[in-house]
């Protein structure tokens, strides 16, 4: 990298860890960050609570542990509570604060330590983890190939890796949620819902693909997403089991603006609906979780 490219990465990657820290600060005005708590989340208490609590079991006390992305910490505090040595890394140090003050206040019976680093080039200790998690994470990344490659390293042989991301969004998703979107109350009115529909007419579906994968929230949102992270961890990993989900039962919650319970309320009615047609393959799963093993 050139000096003035490097120069400019660190800028992006300073804005990006700006951004996570004020999304960690406004979450934590509203939810402790405990799993205990985080748990009512919408999206956890309608779907991803249960692939979560899949990693949380797999988790042996003294374990080394690494979760990149760490954020505010929720994940490896409870991986910490099985009794596992945790290390949380995230490029954003006002989340990382957060996460450090709150267990200060709640230590847990593992280890837990956070640190400011940057998967795309930070570097990481060879064989040295039994686990690694990455959630939210690798469509942030510049080059998914090369970070899951020193995650292989990082990795003891046999090590496991387990990712939760996004798969590309399919036009026939964007428009199931955009319309029900129209039909349930958001937190923009009806009547600039079908005002601003008429105006963007064919830019409609686009736009919606983009509040969707929620472009533009920090400059690397979306920039692994393409990369196709899904196919590169079963280039480098053994694939133990991948489960491929949520067609639009996601992003139709996250735009409710109605009190949590009812949320997930609404959620858990349609979810069937969608996992069946995720089933049958009438539409493609937006969401994957997987675990794997170091190949
Ligand atoms: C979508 S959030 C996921 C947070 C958490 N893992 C979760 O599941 O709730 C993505 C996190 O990855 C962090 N991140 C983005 N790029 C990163 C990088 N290059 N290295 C380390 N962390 C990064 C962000 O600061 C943010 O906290």
């Amino acid at each position: 990298m050139s000096e003035q490219s490097n120069v400019d990465y660190q800028a992006l990657i300073a804005a990006e860890g700006a951004a996570w820290g004020n999304a960690a600060r406004s979450l934590a005005a509203k939810w402790r960050p405990d799993w205990q708590d985080m748990r009512h989340m919408r999206h956890y208490a309608i779907q991803d609570g249960r692939y979560l609590e899949k990693l949380f079991a797999l988790v042996q006390p003294g374990w080394r542990v690494l979760d990149i992305g760490c954020s505010s910490g929720v994940i490896s505090l409870e991986m910490a509570r099985r009794g596992a040595h945790v290390e949380g890394i995230d490029v954003s140090a006002e989340a990382l604060k957060i996460a450090q003050d709150y267990a200060a206040e709640h230590p847990p019976r593992g280890s837990l330590q956070y640190r400011l680093a940057d998967v795309n080039c930070d570097p990481l200790p060879e064989s040295y983890y039994d686990l690694i998690v990455a959630l939210g994470v690798l469509h942030h990344l510049t080059d998914v190939r090369a970070a899951l490659e020193r995650i292989h390293t990082a990795l003891k042989p046999n090590g496991l890796l387990y990712v939760s991301d996004f798969l590309e969004t399919p036009t026939v998703n964007a428009l199931i949620v955009g319309a029900f979107t129209l039909l349930l109350p958001a937190e923009i009115s009806y009547r600039d819902k079908i005002r601003h529909l008429l105006r963007l007419r064919t830019r409609a579906i686009e736009r919606m693909k983009a509040s969707m994968e929620t472009r533009g929230f920090s400059p690397f949102e979306g920039s692994g997403r393409h990369q196709n992270s899904l196919e590169a961890v079963h280039e480098r990993f053994h694939v133990e089991w991948v489960h491929i989900h949520n067609a639009f039962v996601r992003p139709v919650t996250a735009n409710l603006a109605m009190p949590e319970r009812l949320a997930v309320l609404i959620g858990r009615l349609l979810l069937p609906f969608d996992e069946l047609a995720v089933r049958l393959r009438l539409l493609q799963g937006l969401c994957y979780k997987l675990l794997a093993r170091r190949a």
